[in-house]
Order: structure tokens, then C-alpha cells, then sequence
């Protein structure tokens, strides 16, 4: 639809017609309006899959590699698929407005949604983010770009102030919304946090630079409930308040453009852009005919399973005769598989980004399959199973009516007569159905513990609770909530717990009750966690199993209880004794593989003792399937360090995220990541960029050009030797430096890569473009970007610490600016 056509169309509604489109209609809808052939708009969240509208077990998802994985394949066209398989669960879910991608960077390692920014560097994380948005809109869904900006940790993050200056907002925390806004992104989210006093959905930077100098034509979306005043916020350029339909706009903001606080031609604007949104995605006008997928599901989990070992980095491999990676097959017998994660992986992170597998490949399964039946596959958990207590499901507890593995769900009136009764699968029952007169939710189920000894029970949720054992009451009281945080609200709420003795094999049943009173959320859980068990018997059993095994595979990484939404991590250690599993099993077999399954880093100490280290990140659904083609060598760990990892906790430059009278300063500017590390006084575990794959490289060449194109971009050719023996594919990074500066500037910056592959002895030449952009700096004095004349060094290689090559390149003043600025270039824009 042409801007006309949208523009008669916002003349056609009234204010209050207008107003009522901008706010949303429900948790995930927009509202529609037939009279201008409008339909709701549908949104839903990923990035690591698309959960659709009810956040209920039974509605399953594809769970792709967490951003970090992603991120980590150096793959724009990886990206971009990954992008496309999203738009395609978004149109089978019926879905519109895909809430990802997540642009945010690793800031501190102790982020809790580090897992779903993709990488430390701002042009990695551009160039990823943008690659995915193609994909997403490609498939006719909108992407949306978020948190905008400087939502990099969790702590008090709906009213943190984040104090950053002018240049670091610019080249790095806005860089990858700009790329965003390049690639033509048709949402933009708003940030819940305040960026240098301004809350994020009333900030002067929706105005300028998104929509001004960027010329974003999209919709600003709040994030969930962000919209909090509603002068402020309709006047800036915040235009769709979500979720609704209360929200601190609606009546309110009609109040104020009849009192003209508000100038309706603010509101015109924001419809436009609603409207225009609409047509994008085929929810204005005619409607769509019904989408049908045509590829596969063998397609699909083909491609999660290629991501899984594009993601997977190799940072050490040696052995007692040789790199112990690949594991030849036909040399194996028996092979021990230990540790707390190879039965029960880690695919994603917590949070509003959670999705419902329809199955999950653990990396025991994948394994085991790969192997086939001729290999003996020993499994030994290794440490005791977790204190916490988690969801009732599976084997554990049964539905009392029906037998069925899982509980029985009742919604009942204020008499306590049942007014609705379902199976679920799990005892974590976010969105109850939602029934007239339903005053309590009830969870109950038949358990049966495997062990004897001490339990914990636990009911999650804000209000009124109970909790009774056999008619018996253990647990009561009334919670009051505590946080305005939507994701401990509504998502994870905190448990109340009671200890009993249980008897193995014994059923007993549990029933917990949560009051639906206003304002305590939706979310009720029933959940238990088994007695302590034995560390030591646990421990004795994994090295009894990898000292009976030719191979050992080592499967470490963090719990359900760290690296979640709404709350930073405290420690970088792995939890529950793991270190000294590690040792332990590493002691007890030389050739030790241990794979880290982490969203984030994680403290290593143990590094140098183990043969190999992969690092596997949160894998999604085919975890297992992509470790095995890994670890036998079907296909070559693919994956890049997207972050650098630290040797342990107190070494990372940039840890801090708890704010300080409410203001969380940005102290460090520039210097994130392998920039900060590289002025640090310790080196890192492995710097941004490492990964090592299944062959070596000998970097040989680098050709520089003697000087800029005309657009300011240049080529950097690398030639490199494959010195292995077998093909692979290289990550060729280019960074630059520049040694005599008058400015801020990072030790040296990512400025473009490019993959190459080639057989043994094979040589390729890797063609890096370098944009204009990476030869500028933003100027605090003049507000622009910069060109200092000069020489910069250019650097290639295979990490943020390891570069080779270098050279140099003299970039002039361009003909147009000597006249006028002569120590700095003025670029337009
Ligand atoms: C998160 C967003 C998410 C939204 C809707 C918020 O709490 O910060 O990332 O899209 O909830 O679930």
C-alpha cells in the first residue's frame, strides 16, 4: 500500500478509533478494525523458536541453537536459514510479529540473557542479527530488533539507569540497531531500562537516530508492559503499547488529545506505521490465502542438526597419542558418557524466550544412535541429582484420574465446585484456561518416588497458596507479589517449599492450590526435588565408568537456576561439584573430551587438564544428533569464540551489573569484550574469535589496497594454507588498529571476516570487505561520524589474539573534506 493509501485510511478513524489501535488487545494480540480491513496482528516470542500465542507444554516448537551458537558459526547464511525456519513455525503458529531478534550485547559474562544476544562485538552481532531478520521477513513475518538499547543485564531492569556516553552508544550498544534498521527491520522494540535518564519508551533516541537519520519506517513496540506514563510516551516516538488492553494509554491518552496535551497528529503517525506494519505482514485489506508448508520436518530438523555442529567450538584438542578428536568409530568398544548434562542437556535458556520441544535429542541419545549397537555405551550422571525442585512430569507423577504420566489441571468457582479439568504434561502450568467464576487453580498428581528419604515439594506463584500431601496439609499461606517483573510474574515465579519423608515406590497424593486473586499473575507450579544424594557414591560411579571405557565424553554445564531472564548470574563456577567430576574423570582417563553446555562462559579451571574441550552452548532440540557428528567426525566443530572466555571469574574486565543508586554506569566505554581484555593485565582461557576445527591453518598472505574506494570501503585479501589433514572451513578475521590516534578508539576492532574452505595442502584466498563504517569513530564534538586520516594497521587472523598478518593502509582525507574539517572527515548521516 502506498503512504496515501495508509495516510486516507488513518484519516478515516476518529481519536478514539486511533488511540484504541495502539494499544494491544490481549497478551499477544493487536487490535483489529474491520472498518479499515484491519485484522489483529499476532506477535509471539523467540529467538530460539516461536512459542505462538499460549505458553501451554502441549503446543510444541522447533528449539534452534541458542543466539550464542548461532553467532558463533560466523555463518550470515546459516543465520539467515535459521531466520527463515523461524518465519516458518511464526506462519504455522499463526504468528505475525516474531519478538527477535535479541541485539544486546555481552557486556559482562554475568548478563542472564547473555544466551540470547549473540556475541560481545558489535559488528558480529549486527551482521548476525541482520542475516536472521532477512531470514524471518524473507518468510513474510516481521522481525523485531530488541531491547532498544542498553539492555545487556537483568538486575532492576525495568527502572535501571544505564549511564553510557555518546560515542560508545554509538559504535557499539546502537551499531547492531542500526544494521537492524539496514536490513530493513519492520518492528523495533523499546527497552524496558532508562538510557542516561530517559526510560526507553519515551527516549529522544526513538526519535533520533531510529526514525530520523536511520529512517526506520516501522513500528516501536514496548517491551511487555514498558509503556508506564502515557504523556511522555505517546509524545515520543513509542507507538504500539503492548500487551493489552490495559495499559497506560487508552482512555487516558484520549483524555490527553482532547485536552490537546497529546497532538492528534502524533497519534496519525503511529497508526500509519501500525498500518503499514498490517500490510507488510498481509493483515490489512484482502486476506491472505492459507499458508501451507511445503518442506518437510526431516528438512528442518536436518538443518538444527548442521547448526548444532556449525555452533560447536573446539578450543583445545590433544590426547596421550595425538588429538583425541575425531573419535574413530571403528576403534571403539565401549565408550562412557558421564556427566549431569548427557542425559538431561540444557537446549535453551529461561525466560520469555522458552519454547516446548516435541522432543529433544540428549547428547547420551544422539551418542548412542551414532554409535550404533555394536559399541557399549556406559552413562553415569556423576554428581547427585539437583536440590531444586522442578516441575512435576514424566515418570515421576501421574494424573490421578486418568493414570496418564503428568497432572491433572481443575479450575474451580469460590465454592470450590470444579469448573474445568485437563491433562497436562508438566506441573508448570504458566497460563491457566481461562473460565468465567474460576476462583482457585489446582494442580494434582499421584507421585511416586524412585527414593527414599527426604523431598522437597514445592508450589510456585504470588497469592493465596496450599499445599497438601494425602489430605494433609503442609504448606499454606498467603504470598504477596513482590515485583513488577513480568517474568517472575507470569513466567517463573518463586517457590514456596515444605520437606517430608517419602517412601520409594509408595504413591502419595499432592495437591497444590494457588488463589486466583488480582493482581498475584498467572503462573502456578508444582514442582519436587529428590533427598541429597551421595557426591561421593556419584562421583565414584562416573570414574568406575570412564576408566571401563576407550572413550570418554564429558558433558558439563550450568543448571535451570542460572542463566534465565529477570535475574544476572552471581558466579561464572559450575555448580554442584562439577569441577571436581571433572578432575575426577578426567584423572581416572587421559583422553578426557568434555563438551560445556552453557549459554555463556563459564570458569574452567580444570582446562588444561582435560584432552579436549568443546564448547556446545544451548543447543536446541538436535543437540544430541549435531555433538554426535562432532565427536565422530561426520562433521567439523564449525564454531568461533563469539565472546571471550575468562580463566576464571575475577579476571573479566567488565563484570559489574548491579546498579548504584539506581544508575548502572557504562564506565568503560568502548572497551567491551576482547577490547577490554586486550588492556587487561591477565589473558583469557580463549580469546573472541578461537576455534580451532578438525584441520590447521597456515595464514600466508595479506594484500591490502593502496588506498579506499570512493564509498569509503576497502577489500582485504588473506591467503591461507589448509596444513591438516583433512578439508575444512576457516573463519578469517581482519581487525584494525590504529597505533597514533587523537581519539577513543578500542586496541583493535573487528572489521570484517569471511569463511574460506579447502582440502589438505589446498590453499584459499579469503576476501574480506571492510566497511566504510569500521574506518569511522563518532565524534562528541561534532555528534557524526569521523574519518581520521592516517594509517591504520590492518591484522588477520584466526582470533582477537592471534593475528599473524599485518599491513598497513593510508587513508586520505576524501577531495570533498579537505577543504573544509581538516583533522577529521565528516560523513553525512
Ligand atoms: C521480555 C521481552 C519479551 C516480552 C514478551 C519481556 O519481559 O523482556 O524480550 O519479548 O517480555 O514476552
Amino acid at each position: 500500500m502506498t503512504d496515501e493509501e495508509l495516510d486516507a485510511l488513518v484519516a478515516s478513524l476518529g481519536p478514539a478509533g486511533k488511540v484504541r489501535l495502539l494499544t494491544g488487545a490481549s497478551g499477544w494480540r493487536t487490535q483489529g478494525e474491520p472498518a479499515v480491513g484491519l485484522r489483529p496482528l499476532v506477535t509471539s516470542d523467540g529467538p530460539v523458536g516461536v512459542r505462538g500465542e499460549s505458553w501451554d507444554e502441549r503446543e510444541t516448537s522447533l528449539v534452534l541453537p541458542s543466539p550464542t551458537a548461532l553467532a558463533a558459526a560466523w555463518d550470515e547464511q546459516l543465520a539467515q536459514e535459521m531466520g527463515g525456519l523461524l518465519a516458518f513455525e511464526a506462519r504455522r503458529k499463526g504468528v505475525d510479529v516474531l519478538l527477535a531478534p535479541t541485539l544486546n550485547l555481552h557486556r559482562t559474562p554475568l548478563g542472564g540473557r547473555h544466551f540470547e544476544c549473540y556475541a560481545e562485538d558489535p559488528l558480529l552481532t549486527a551482521r548476525t542479527g541482520a542475516a536472521v531478520i532477512r531470514g524471518v521477513q524473507e518468510g513474510g513475518v516481521a522481525a523485531t530488533a530488541k531491547h532498544f538499547v542498553a539492555n545487556d543485564a537483568e538486575t532492576d531492569r525495568l527502572t535501571v539507569d544505564v549511564r553510557v556516553g555518546e560515542q560508545a552508544l554509538r559504535e557499539v550498544y546502537l551499531a547492531p540497531f542500526e544494521a537492524a534498521v539496514d536490513a530493513g527491520v519492520w518492528v523495533v522494540m523499546s527497552a524496558y531500562n532508562r538510557v542516561n535518564g530517559a526510560t526507553m519508551s519515551a527516549s529522544p533516541l526513538l526519535a533520533e537516530p531510529l526514525k530520523g537519520a536511520w529512517g526506520f519506517d516501522g513500528v516501536v513496540v514496548s517491551d511487555w508492559g514498558a509503556v508506564r506514563s502515557t504523556v511522555e510516551t505517546a509524545r515520543a516516538a513509542q507507538d504500539l503499547a503492548m500487551p493489552g488492553p490495559e495499559s497506560a494509554w487508552g482512555d487516558a491518552l484520549l483524555a490527553a488529545v482532547r485536552t490537546g496535551a497529546v497532538a492528534e497528529s502524533a497519534l496519525d503517525d503511529k497508526v500509519r506505521r501500525l498500518l503499514r506494519l498490517a500490510d507488510r505482514v498481509g493483515a490489512l485489506g484482502a486476506p491472505a490465502p492459507r499458508w501451507r508448508p511445503v518442506v518437510p520436518e526431516s528438512h528442518r530438523r536436518a538443518l538444527l542438526r548442521r547448526a548444532v555442529a556449525a555452533g560447536t567450538v573446539l578450543v583445545r584438542n590433544t590426547g596421550s597419542a595425538g588429538p583425541v578428536l575425531p573419535l574413530d568409530p571403528g576403534r571403539l568398544r565401549t565408550v562412557a558418557v558421564i556427566g549431569p548434562r548427557a542425559a538431561e542437556p540444557r537446549i535453551q535458556g529461561g525466560g520469555s524466550a522458552e519454547v516446548f520441544p516435541a522432543r529433544t535429542v540428549s547428547p547420551l541419545a544422539g551418542i548412542r544412535q551414532a554409535l550404533g549397537p555394536d559399541v557399549r555405551v556406559l552413562h553415569a550422571p556423576g554428581v547427585p541429582p539437583e536440590r531444586r525442585p522442578v516441575p512435576l512430569s514424566g515418570a515421576l507423577a501421574r494424573n490421578p484420574m486418568s493414570g496418564q504420566q503428568g497432572v491433572l489441571v481443575r479450575l474451580l468457582d469460590a465454592e470450590g465446585a470444579e469448573l474445568h479439568a485437563e491433562h497436562r504434561l508438566s506441573g508448570r502450568i504458566v497460563e491457566p484456561a481461562r473460565v468465567d467464576g474460576a476462583a482457585t487453580v489446582e494442580i494434582r498428581a499421584l507421585l511416586r518416588p524412585g527414593v527414599t528419604g527426604e523431598w522437597t515439594l514445592a508450589v510456585g506463584g504470588f497469592g493465596p497458596i496450599s499445599l497438601a500431601v494425602d489430605g494433609r496439609t503442609v504448606l499454606a499461606g498467603e504470598f504477596a507479589r513482590d515485583t513488577d517483573d513480568p517474568t517472575r510474574v507470569h513466567v517463573s515465579p518463586p517457590y514456596r517449599r515444605a520437606t517430608l519423608p517419602l517412601t520409594a515406590g509408595q504413591g502419595y497424593e499432592v495437591v497444590a492450590r494457588r488463589g486466583l486473586a488480582p493482581d498475584t499473575g498467572v503462573a502456578t507450579v508444582l514442582a519436587a526435588a529428590p533427598p541429597p544424594g551421595c557426591p561421593a557414591a556419584a562421583l565414584a560411579e562416573a570414574v568406575s565408568a570412564a576408566r571401563a571405557a576407550d572413550a570418554v565424553v564429558l558433558v558439563v554445564g550450568t543448571t535451570e537456576a542460572t542463566e534465565s531472564e529477570g535475574s544476572d548470574r552471581g558466579s561464572l563456577s559450575l555448580p554442584d561439584g562439577q569441577d571436581a567430576l571433572v578432575r575426577a574423570v578426567s584423572g581416572a582417563h587421559p583422553d578426557t573430551v568434555v563438551l560445556v553446555n552453557s549459554g555463556g562462559p563459564v570458569a574452567l579451571p580444570w582446562r588444561e587438564e582435560v584432552a579436549a574441550l568443546l564448547i556446545g552452548w544451548f543447543p536446541g532440540q538436535e543437540a544430541g544428533h549435531g555433538l554426535a557428528d562432532v565427536l565422530l567426525g561426520r562433521a567439523e566443530p564449525g564454531g568461533r569464540l563469539p565472546t571471550t572466555w575468562p580463566v576464571r571469574q575475577s579476571d573479566v574486565p567488565v563484570l559489574d551489573t548491579v546498579p548504584d543508586r539506581g544508575a548502572l554506569r557504562y564506565d568503560e566505554g568502548l572497551h567491551i569484550g576482547y577490547r577490554a581484555w586486550l588492556r587487561g593485565r591477565s589473558a583469557p582461557a580463549y580469546w573472541f574469535g578461537h576455534g580451532l576445527g578438525y584441520t590447521s591453518w597456515q595464514y600466508e598472505r595479506l594484500d591490502v589496497p593502496r588506498s579506499v574506494a570512493a564509498d569509503g570501503s576497502f577489500e582485504v585479501r588473506v591467503q591461507v594454507r589448509n596444513t591438516g589433514g583433512r578439508e575444512g572451513r576457516e573463519v578469517v578475521q581482519v581487525y584494525l588498529a590504529r597505533p597514533e590516534t587523537t581519539v577513543e578508539r578500542p586496541a583493535r576492532w573487528l572489521a570484517g571476516h569471511a569463511a574460506v574452505r579447502a582440502r589438505p595442502g589446498e590453499t584459499a584466498e579469503a576476501v574480506v570487505r571492510v566497511d566504510r563504517r569500521a574506518l569511522e569513530h563518532w565524534s562528541v564534538t561534532g555528534h557524526g561520524w569521523r574519518t581520521e586520516p592516517g594509517g591504520f594497521t590492518v591484522c588477520a587472523g584466526r582470533s582477537a589474539g592471534d593475528l599473524p598478518l599485518t599491513a598497513e593502509i593510508r587513508v586520505p582525507a576524501p577531495a570533498w573534506q579537505a577543504a573544509g574539517e581538516r583533522s577529521e572527515t565528516v560523513t553525512p548521516r
